[in-house]
């Protein structure tokens, strides 16, 4: 079941990456033209944080129930982790960085609650979601990284 699962949280990251760049065309799009903030956009917003959201529990679970997070720690010790990159970006890095990334999107989801002008709105959301790709993008054990995983699941 856990490979499953871990299979499931590889192939969420295309998911959020393709609603995270959708929503960033949308929202830059949407202040440089004054465009009004729509049912369309909410929808886009809305998707991309459910998807950050389910993609956090999983990988919550890999973290407490998996070899990577906490089995980790409790059994090598955390100066032992932290001393080794791969064992380190999953115990540490990775986990933090997309907590941050999360964050910044469910907050960027939640501008449209604002009463403030749908240009402000499409600004606001760019910005957020702009940032939490950086992170995301950087937080991604690609291939070629020393934490390196498969692109596409069971790969
Ligand atoms: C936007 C959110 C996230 C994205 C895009 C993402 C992406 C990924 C990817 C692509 C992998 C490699 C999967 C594979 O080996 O096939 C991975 C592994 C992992 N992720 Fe995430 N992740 C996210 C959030 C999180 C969070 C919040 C946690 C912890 C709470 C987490 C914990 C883990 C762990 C422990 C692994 C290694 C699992 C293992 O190999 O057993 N991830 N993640």
């Amino acid at each position: 079941m856990y490979t499953g699962i871990l299979h499931l949280h590889n192939f969420m990251r295309w998911v959020i990456l393709i609603l995270l760049i959708i929503a960033l065309v949308r929202h830059f799009s949407g202040f440089t033209n004054k465009k009004a903030f729509t049912a369309g956009d909410r929808k886009i917003d809305l998707f991309l944080m459910i998807s950050a959201h389910i993609t956090l529990l999983i990988g919550l679970y890999q973290w407490f129930a998996g070899p990577w997070g906490l089995k980790n720690i409790t059994s090598n010790g955390m100066g032992q982790v932290m001393k080794q990159p791969v064992q380190r970006f999953f115990a540490v890095e990775h986990l933090v960085g997309m907590l941050i990334a999360i964050i910044l999107i469910t907050v960027g989801r939640g501008v449209v609650k604002k009463s403030i002008s749908d240009t402000a709105k499409h600004k606001k959301a760019f910005w957020l979601f702009f940032l939490a790709l950086i992170i995301i993008l950087v937080s991604i054990p690609w291939p070629g990284r020393e934490a390196a995983r498969p692109l596409f699941p069971g790969m």
